[in-house]
């Protein structure tokens, strides 16, 4: 049987290379042997005050890169989540069985009230409970979901048995986590140590240009060459293979390393090599990106052919959960 895979994605930040040949690549193979539900959380991001301007632009921006990676609306359900509104409602109805001591101790939100102790909003208590919504509400089996949200699907599972004990049903499902398990790779930063991520810098984006990626590549970090060649390569020279292992052919990465062996690499010419065969990947999917972000009407169609569906599904769940709680009149 098909599974129900569900993921959220963060509408803030673009995306780059480590998250491209991470989780996404992933996501799209994952589309064809699943049923696939792919949300931008927009209610989620409300919790830090974006200005409407940059609210609307980072969704359209979110949206127009997975789509210009390969997700595909055909395959799988892909939409935003405030043009769901039974997610809202459903969130209204979960607020009654959520607890407020276990949501003050989740670690997300005591690291929250930590760093920004002037906003510590009640959308940011709530945000497990939304979470769980936008999982229950599909009834979904699988959520893909990084080491920090654990937790909150960990939370999911327990609103979904408390739900089915207090009413004494089986109606929730409990999610699961979706583990890409040894397919997942794990891409570098540039700057030697540490993986590539949003704010530290380090990074390569999808949109990018083919200059920016030069100038990044060339100027990532390196060591003096080789000491000799049995001992252990050094970090950031370990992480440049990575990345070339990732998006060039096996003859050159062989070719590159027998000139490590032999002391007789050029980080310079490598990295030329590198820029080269990550322009090749990016530039393609930078061009469809620009297209899809300057065509409002696809974006727009897109994004209501997807409501349509995921609200076809969600409203099935609701109302299933109203009758069970005793609402006569809907
Ligand atoms: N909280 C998730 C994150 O920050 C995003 C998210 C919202 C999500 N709702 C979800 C992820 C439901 C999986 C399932 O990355």
């Amino acid at each position: 049987m098909k599974e129900i895979v569900l993921s959220g994605i963060r509408s803030t930040g673009n995306l780059h290379i480590g998250n491209y040949f991470g989780a996404l690549r992933n996501f799209i193979r994952m589309q064809d042997e699943n049923n696939c539900f792919f949300f931008i959380a927009d209610l989620h991001s409300l919790t830090t005050h974006p200005d409407p301007e940059n609210f609307h632009e980072n969704i359209k921006t979110v949206l127009a890169e997975y789509l210009a990676s390969g997700l595909d609306p055909e395959k799988s359900v892909i939409f935003v989540q405030s043009m769901v509104p039974e997610v809202s409602e459903l969130y209204t109805l979960m607020n009654m069985w959520s607890y407020v001591g276990e949501l003050e101790r989740t670690s997300s939100f005591k690291e929250k009230v930590r760093k920004h102790p002037n906003n510590v909003n009640a959308g940011l208590l709530t945000y497990p409970v939304l979470m769980a919504t936008d999982i229950l509400i599909h009834k979904a089996n699988k959520v893909p979901v990084g080491k920090d949200q654990e937790q909150h699907l960990e939370m999911a599972r327990v609103f979904a048995r408390r739900f089915n004990n207090m009413y004494n049903v089986e109606f929730f499902p409990e999610p699961s986590a979706y583990s890409f398990g040894t397919e997942l790779v794990k891409i570098p930063g540039l700057d030697g140590t540490g993986k590539m991520g949003k704010s530290e810098g380090n990074g390569i984006y999808l949109a990018d240009d083919g200059k920016t990626i030069r100038k990044k590549v060339m100027r990532a970090v390196t060591d003096s060459g080789p000491a000799d060649a049995d001992a252990p390569m050094s970090e950031p020279v370990q992480n440049l293979f990575t990345i070339l292992q990732t998006v060039s052919d096996s003859e050159v990465v062989q070719f590159y390393k027998d000139k490590y062996k032999s002391g007789e690499i050029r980080y310079g010419d490598m990295k030329k090599q590198l820029a080269d065969d990550i322009c090749k990947v990016t530039l393609p999917i930078r061009e469809r990106i620009l297209e899809i972000k300057g065509n409002d009407k696809y974006l727009s169609e897109t994004v209501k052919y997807g409501a349509e569906k995921a609200r076809a599904s969600a409203s099935k769940t609701l109302a299933g959960v109203k009758e069970i709680m005793g609402f006569k009149w809907f």
